[in-house]
């Protein structure tokens, strides 16, 4: 088993019905509970780490953490930046040993996002790693979803040619109406598939990547509210709307949301039930088994992927 680039299950994901998931990870336990589902499905897996994770829990225990991952499940993981700001921390990743890099310039205008994605691509595939960009700018729960709006900041499908011909990026993650975090849509749950088949079919060999894809399971927003602080109006993409999405070369669906409520929700009915407790093992122990479960679901039921190595 191997650290690997994601080039090879991309290939087999383009043009299937189904998606690999790709998981932040912050520590041991989500590393664990992640990889453990994953080995059961014998599905194909991406772990991420953003800035704040590296932040977190320093760039090399993440990096031995995912190697003993391997070396325990016998799984090719793929390692990738999530969200990457700029070309240092590409290139710090890129040197660290990840295979896979994300350059988010979604934030600038076409020309400075194309000229650093750029950038990003020649230093990375030097070294024989991928690179994912971003074009459109992700919904927040507080933007006006009107049309002129919508049509502003989702990805435009003739720039999104012109920016994988002029890049050379591997895969890009489009903005079609998912958005990060708890709360993604003010009322009904809706994405652009109009706006995804267009951008499939015009760019038939690229993976596109859907950020923002937590289904923000209910069933842990009622543990977390049960036994503590409220989340009130959490609200997910729905499950089928990314089994659908998977039809139509979306092939890499991001998920942290959903790890953090899993573990959250168990921690907070651990402490509520045995207040007493003070055994890290016996509240992170559970919550570790939750992710498990919740990730196996995912595999299962949402992404599509079980049996797909
Ligand atoms: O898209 C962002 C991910 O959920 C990572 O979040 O930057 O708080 O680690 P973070
Ligand atoms: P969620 O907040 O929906 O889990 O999205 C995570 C993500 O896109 C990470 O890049
Ligand atoms: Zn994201």
């Amino acid at each position: 088993m191997a650290l690997i680039t994601s080039t090879k299950m991309f290939e087999k994901a383009i043009g299937s019905d189904y998606a690999v998931g790709a998981f932040n990870v912050n520590n041991m336990e989500i590393i664990q509970g992640i990889v453990d589902a994953a080995k059961e499905e014998s599905a194909p897996l991406i772990l991420q780490v953003s800035a704040g994770a590296r932040k977190y829990a320093k760039p090399i225990y993440l990096v031995k953490l995912v190697e003993a991952a391997m070396a325990d499940t016998g799984l090719d993981i793929v390692l990738h930046l999530d969200h990457g700001e700029d070309f240092e921390i590409c290139k710090k990743c890129v040197d660290d040993g990840f295979t896979s890099v994300m350059i988010d310039g979604s934030k600038y205008p076409l020309e400075q996002n194309i000229e650093l994605t750029k950038k990003v691509v020649d230093y990375a595939h030097s070294k024989g790693v991928v690179v994912e960009a971003e074009l459109g700018k992700l919904a927040g729960i507080e933007d006006d979803v009107n049309v002129s709006s919508q049509d502003a900041t989702f990805t435009d499908p003739d720039q999104a040619v012109e920016f994988v011909e002029r890049t050379g990026v591997d895969s890009l993650a489009i903005a079609i109406g998912t958005s990060h975090g708890a709360y993604k849509f003010k009322g009904e749950p809706r994405l652009d598939f109009e706006r995804l088949k267009k951008i499939s079919k015009m760019l038939p060999d690229t993976a596109l990547v859907l950020h923002g894809a937590s289904t923000v399971l209910p069933e842990f927003v009622e543990m977390c509210n049960n036994y503590g602080g409220k989340i009130p109006g959490a609200q997910g993409v729905p499950e089928e709307m990314l089994r659908e999405a998977a039809k139509y070369n979306i092939c890499k669906i991001n998920i942290d949301t959903d790890l953090r409520l899993a573990m959250t929700a168990s921690i907070r009915k651990m402490f509520s039930e045995n207040p007493s407790e003070f055994d890290p093992r016996k509240y992170l122990g559970p919550a570790r088994d939750a992710i498990k479960e919740m990730v196996q679901h995912k595999i299962k039921n949402v992404l599509n992927a079980s049996n797909r190595l």
